[in-house]
């Protein structure tokens, strides 16, 4: 049997190697947001095996002092993440010359995980959640420690393959091969549920990645208020008539949430010339949008916010108030006053809505993280009755005229957990959808997705502002802002871009884009970058797009094909974008939306200024996108179908769709209404 000296004499990577001695236990810097103690109930036996497990990572010599430490850890915060090998002081995305290794591509990733982890940037980066509530970069900071080393160490002979979180090892590959493959909680079928899903958490063998956490591609809230402003934007245009060429000015969106993601919202109201109230149960929250300036004011009652914010609808001027909070409250009072809302929704982490994400009616956050520890079966009554009270509040808003939308945080299906049937289009499942549309039915996955617009993104590696405005200039000069209104608001977008201030962390910009598009803007930017224009750069996109991600309450919310309960376009899209030569390829469970609810995938690729790269770019990067306008295409989406049409006229003989041959519904409808009437009689 091996003991610990082969196995450690095995190794050339690990954590005795890396760190000579023990580091101090840190000190937690006062004002950093921790995330709330995870409710404990492992048995003893696996209490046991998650000990052991986070143990396996930590030479034998240190195993006295750490195994205690790792209980407590344990029993206390409901996961072991092991806090003394977190690096001490901020961790910060840094110009990539700043890093060791072998290959580019090495550095790069770097560049792109300690962004994730800054605290400027993550929302409990002592627990290494970058945003969501839970969406984790890995699970604890042992392997983060590996992670590190493995990157400086890795060539361009070999890839990096993570597992939850987990650095499997460097395995030889090829230059034209990812350098990093990753995974986060995909779970065998039968086992992927929640309590099963939460074991495996607290035994150290899961991670949630949400999107660009686990995916390491996460560029700060700015990532999200480009998706943020176009729904918004659209939903104004689409249900309250404003014509394609008019923006928000003197109308009201009400919504919650200023966390990671959430707090997009204020700015994206802000960029339309709208009044936004956002409810937040969490005061640093606020004070950190505030302090950004992507909110304007605070309001500690709903009859101060509502009156500030009415007061600027009226005058057509843009305004943001944060009201501090519970948002049912907020909504309660506006349907107590008889208040007009224009547009309505929600952004409370409710793909985790028992685990911290959505505050029940009647406490205060403290009190909801206090009871996090302990009474999970109350709380998570408490929660339910809020929710369909939430539920009941819209019900009177929407039947006065307010447009309310999901806006992809799972938050009707929450609504559906918590045993509000009334809530499905067909009054007992969700197989048919909810009565009221997810954004993505409604606004942006026919206006966007369909057609292949999605969250194209990238990172000025350098870290040097120049380099992103000169970015910036060249993708607005690829874009004719003529062509549709999309193209108008993407243009319109990217110029004014920089005056937005949008950046927080690495030098990072998003712009929606279709498949040709970004091909265009990617291989101008490879051009820069071979010039010497530019330092290398990152490109990347969310999860949140046309064809990585399979989500039925999301993204694959408006395929009506029966097909939004498959998974093959996520799984098909990331393998073909690692046999393409993708720098990281990613795929994951759960989403925005939570475990079991979506299988999601995104990518990097390090632009080098190389002709393989150009090459990479040329398969790749219309791959990426046109495999989830196909699938939307063969789901018979109009948009979809001809944007198909033109890109088959266009890549003749290299590219190929198979398209839908559509039927007479009429013809479908007599015939089976014949049929069934045989059938009954
Ligand atoms: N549509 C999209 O494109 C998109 C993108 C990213 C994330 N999401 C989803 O949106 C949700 C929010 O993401 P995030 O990153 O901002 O999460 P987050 O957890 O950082 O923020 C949610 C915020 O809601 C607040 N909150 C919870 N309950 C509340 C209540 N009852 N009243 C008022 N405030 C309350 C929390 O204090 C928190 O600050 C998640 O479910 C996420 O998956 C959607």
């Amino acid at each position: 049997m091996s003991n610990n000296i082969d196995i450690s004499t095995a190794m050339d990577f690990h954590l005795g190697e890396i760190i000579d001695h023990l580091p101090e236990l840190p000190d937690f810097v006062a004002g950093i947001r921790r995330a709330p103690a995870r409710h404990f109930n492992l048995n003893q036996n696996d209490t046991e095996l998650a000990l052991k497990n986070a143990l396996r990572y930590v030479p034998e010599k240190w195993h006295a002092t750490l195994a205690p430490e790792f209980l407590n850890e344990l029993l206390s915060r409901g996961r072991i993440y092991g806090y003394r090998f977190r690096p001490a002081g901020r961790l910060k995305g840094k110009p990539i010359d700043s890093y060791r290794g072998n290959c580019l591509e090495g550095r790069a990733f770097q560049v792109m995980i300690e962004n994730n982890l800054d605290f400027d940037v993550a929302l409990y980066p002592y627990e290494l959640v970058t945003y969501g509530e839970t969406g984790q970069v890995c699970q604890n900071w042992m392997q983060y420690r590996l992670i590190k080393r493995y990157l400086e160490a890795l060539t361009d002979q070999q890839t990096l393959v993570m597992e939850s979180g987990h650095p499997l090892g460097l395995f030889a590959s090829s230059p034209d091969a990812p350098r990093v493959i990753i995974t986060n909680a995909l779970m065998v079928g039968c086992f992927d549920d929640q309590e099963n899903w939460h074991r495996a958490m607290a035994l150290g063998v899961a991670n949630y990645g949400q999107m660009t956490a686990g995916g390491w591609m996460y560029i700060g809230p700015q990532g999200i208020v480009h998706g943020t402003y176009s729904t918004i934007l659209n939903a104004g245009r689409s249900k309250l008539g404003i014509p394609a060429d008019r923006d928000l000015a003197g109308y009201l969106f009400v919504s919650s949430g200023l966390g990671g993601m959430s707090g997009a919202q204020g700015k994206a109201v802000e960029i339309a010339n709208g009044v936004a109230i956002i409810a937040e149960v969490d005061e640093s929250r606020i004070q950190t949008r505030l302090d950004q300036g992507w909110i304007k004011k605070a309001a500690g009652d709903p009859d101060e916010a509502f009156k500030l914010a009415l007061d600027f609808v009226q005058k057509k001027k843009s305004m943001t108030i944060a009201y501090c909070g519970n948002v049912v409250d907020l909504i309660e009072y506006a349907v107590n006053h008889s208040i007009k809302i224009d547009l309505l929704s929600d952004q409370t982490s409710c793909h985790a809505v028992y685990e911290g994400g959505y505050c029940p009616q009647g406490i205060s956050f403290k009190e909801r993280t206090e009871l996090l520890k302990t009474g999970h079966a109350g709380f998570k009554e408490m929660v339910d009755a809020t929710l369909r009270r939430h539920y009941e509040l819209i019900k009177i808003l929407t039947d006065r005229g307010t447009y309310f939308f999901d806006y992809g945080n799972s938050f009707l299906k929450a609504v559906y957990d918590a045993g509000v049937t009334d809530i499905c289009r067909n009054g007992k499942d969700s197989l048919d959808g909810f009565k009221f549309q997810s954004y993505v039915e409604d606004i942006m996955g026919p206006i966007l997705f369909d057609y292949g617009y999605g969250p194209f993104r990238w990172v000025c590696l350098s870290g040097r502002d120049e380099d992103l405005l000169k970015t910036d200039q060249a993708a607005m000069d690829a874009i004719d802002p003529d062509r549709r209104f999309q193209d108008r608001d993407n243009y319109v977008w990217i110029r004014d871009a920089a005056k937005n201030k949008l950046v927080v962390g690495t030098k990072a910009r998003i712009l929606y884009q279709d498949a040709i598009g970004r091909l265009t803007i990617a291989l101008k930017f490879n051009e820069m970058v071979r010039q010497g224009e530019i330092g290398p750069v990152m490109l990347g996109r969310d999860h949140h797009d046309t064809g990585g991600t399979d989500s039925p309450f999301r993204e694959t919310a408006n395929i009506k094909d029966g097909s939004n309960i498959m998974a093959d376009m996520a799984t098909q899209c990331f393998a073909g974008n690692a046999c393409r030569g993708m720098s990281l390829v990613a795929l994951h469970n759960g989403g925005g939306v939570g475990i079991g609810k979506a299988i999601n995938g995104g990518f990097g690729l390090v632009l080098d200024g190389s002709d393989r790269v150009d090459t990479v770019i040329k398969q790749a990067i219309p791959w990426d996108v046109m495999g989830g306008v196909a699938r939307r295409a063969w789901a018979r989406n109009q948009n979809s179908i001809e944007t198909s049409i033109a890109y088959n006229e266009m890549r003749r003989g290299s590219d190929h769709i198979t398209l839908p041959f559509l039927t007479d519904e009429g013809m479908v409808e007599d015939l089976v209404s014949k049929a069934f009437a045989n059938i009954k009689k």
